[in-house]
């Protein structure tokens, strides 16, 4: 065991895990977030996805002792005060069927959008298309991707 603190959704957090530990079990077990699903375990699925320094990154794949000092989002935070408008395009055209990947697929998106300020197409699709939906979901998805794009500021 050794402590590691870093953070969580803009607030300073402490934890005591194995150093090994993916950072999805501290964020769920330990720090108590659920909103990040475990899917496959295996890099494959994208449920986990969070955000460390705004980029997209698979929590099940992530050690805790690699998050030390690093800034994490996860769903709980990605609106802040309110929702994001990734999150408002969502529920603009009822994306979810099931629910468990859509937090995944949101944060996906929502990393690209920090790293790209207007992703073409293709962007969208290289990195979407790693983020599995078993309900079958996509065109919805490709729905609210396409509203916040067109609205995003000039
Ligand atoms: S649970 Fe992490 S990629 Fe599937
Ligand atoms: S909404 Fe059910 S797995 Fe995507």
């Amino acid at each position: 065991m050794a402590s590691y603190s870093f953070k969580v959704n803009g607030k300073e957090v402490a934890v005591e895990a194995e150093p090994d530990m993916p950072i999805l079990w501290v964020l769920r077990d330990l720090l108590d977030l659920t909103g990040t699903k475990y899917g496959c375990g295996v890099n494959t699925c994208g449920a986990c996805t969070i955000l460390i320094n705004n980029r997209s990154v698979r929590a099940c794949q992530t050690p805790v002792r690699a998050c030390s000092g690093q800034d994490l989002t996860t769903i709980e935070g990605l609106g802040k005060d309110a929702l994001h408008p990734i999150q408002e395009a969502w529920e603009k055209f009822s994306v979810p069927q099931c629910g468990y990947c859509q937090a995944g697929q949101m944060m996906a998106f929502a990393g690209l959008l920090s790293q790209v300020k207007k992703p073409t197409k293709d962007q969208v699709n290289s990195v979407m298309s790693q983020n599995l939906c078993r309900c079958g979901t996509y065109h919805r998805i490709e729905k609210a991707i396409d509203h916040v794009l067109s609205n995003l500021p000039a």
